[in-house]
């Protein structure tokens, strides 16, 4: 006879091999709060069908609840033996409380019941993440907002293309995020679907209540199919999923930042504590951070990729594989939060350079598309226009000036279309407050889309 829950069929005991190899306990064991949540809810639920008492159900609860308290005061007997967090817990529940104990896997398996603590552990981790989100996306506002004025080359290519407010390409990041919150909470209707009480694979014979279940656990749906209920992570996929856009994102801005603090753009300056300096080099101050986080993505498509690859050839409905859904996840759901938070710490201490940035956007025929519009509203044909302006840069690079330089009697000979007050048309404000295109650049348009953040 084996010491473990199932050892009745079993006469050896396992192989101290076998049991390492097969335990895990060591990280699932951070799932010891949502493992209890379930037991507590599907205890309840046996005690309103008349499979348990009310006194049986109420020993259960309360033994679970010091459980959870044992735990929380690092003094749980954490036992590799008992394979994983479920049985770990049961085991000392029955130690608690007694043979009574035996009743509170009634009706349901380590299947079921590790299909619905993943479930709970999302939503609750999904709920954070969503908050951490809301946070990057206020600092990135209130950055925009004390910087609104400042113009940057905008880049199509990484060539400079249009001048762009500094608060226009930050409100995109914002953007972005908030995709990434609509993913998440999309990915949240799947998660709060409740699994409980597809025992094994099959369901159950005894007359349980699965709507009370997820009733009680606030779970607004149940599974419809057993096997389903057991077998698929697709849930836990989408949230990686969701995660590893969201690293992406994060990356992004990452590598422009880095860019940009580097000598060779220098638009920006990151204050001293948010640097790091060079073991060799004493002149170094290297943007760790954002170069960590840019790296970390990587990590994060790689709990996507490994949970993905270990579902593609399993059979229905549950097997050992799934086991190793949780470490990618747990890992995922720690990488992003530490992301989002160092980030969201990060923003204040960033510093645009506007005289760098205002030098960069000049010159370098960053207006030339304006002076095209400027034609096209005098009813030159687009085309036409294009072909005037680029030959009226090409002049000037053949000659080293700028279209800014050119006189009105040099310009009319491009076209006739060309007025005195053309050169106006040329100054950075002027190319940024033409924007007014919704989503355009134009300050005005940039205010307006705060404000609708705001009040949203
Ligand atoms: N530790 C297991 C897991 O994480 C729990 C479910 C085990 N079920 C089983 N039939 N062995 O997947």
């Amino acid at each position: 006879m084996s010491s473990k829950p199932w050892g009745g069929r079993f006469s050896q005991g396992t192989d101290p091999l076998v049991e390492e190899f097969t335990a895990s306990i060591s990280f699932d064991q951070a799932l010891y709060r949502y493992d209890i949540q379930g037991s507590i809810a599907h205890t309840r639920m046996l005690a309103k069908v008349g499979i348990l008492t009310e006194e049986e159900a109420k020993a259960i609860v309360r033994g679970l609840l010091e459980i959870q308290q044992e735990i929380e005061a690092g003094s749980f007997p954490f036992s590799l033996e008992l394979e994983d967090i479920h049985m770990n817990i049961e085991r000392r529940l029955a130690e608690r409380i007694g043979p009574v104990a035996g009743k509170l896997h009634t009706a349901r398996s380590r299947n079921d019941q590790v299909a619905l603590d993943l479930r709970l552990y999302l939503r609750e981790e999904i709920g954070q993440i969503d908050r951490s989100l809301i946070d990057l996306q206020e600092a990135l506002v209130e950055m925009a907002e004390r910087y609104i004025e400042v113009i940057l080359p905008g880049y199509t290519h990484l060539q400079r293309a249009q001048p762009i407010l500094f608060s226009h390409h930050l409100l995109a990041y914002h953007e972005m995020l908030k995709r990434d919150r609509q993913r998440y909470a999309d990915c949240l209707k799947r998660v709060e679907v409740c699994p409980l009480g597809a025992g094994a694979l099959a369901g159950t014979s005894l007359p349980i209540d699965r709507f009370h279940t997820a009733e009680l656990l606030g779970f607004p749906e149940v599974t419809h199919n057993s096997l389903d209920s057991v077998g698929d992570r697709d849930f836990a996929l989408e949230f990686l999923a969701a995660s590893a856009i969201l690293m992406m994102h994060l990356s992004r801005l990452c590598e422009e930042w880095i860019l940009w603090s580097s000598a060779e753009f220098n638009f920006l300056e990151i204050a001293d504590a948010f640097c790091t300096g060079s073991s060799l080099m004493p002149q170094k101050k290297n943007p760790d951070v954002l170069e960590l986080v840019r790296g970390k993505s990587g990590r994060v498509y790689g709990s996507l990729v490994s949970l993905l690859t270990t579902m593609k050839g399993l059979p229905l409905a549950y097997n050992k594989d799934l086991q190793e859904d949780k470490e990618p996840i747990f890992d995922a759901v720690r990488t992003v939060k530490a992301s989002l938070n160092v980030l969201t710490c990060l923003l204040p201490h960033v510093r645009p350079k506007e005289e760098v940035m205002h030098r960069a956007a000049q010159g370098g025929f960053m207006t030339a598309t304006d002076l095209v519009e400027y034609l096209v509203n005098r009813g030159v044909p687009l085309r036409q226009a294009h072909e005037i302006v680029g030959r009226m840069v090409r002049y000037c690079l053949e000659q080293n000036r700028e279209l800014e330089e050119l006189s009105w009697e040099e310009a009319v000979g491009f076209s006739p279309a060309l007025q005195p007050d053309f050169k106006q048309w040329l100054s950075l404000e002027r190319s940024v407050e033409g924007k007014r295109s919704y989503g355009g650049t134009a300050r005005e348009r940039v205010m307006e889309r705060i404000r609708e953040i705001r009040s949203s």
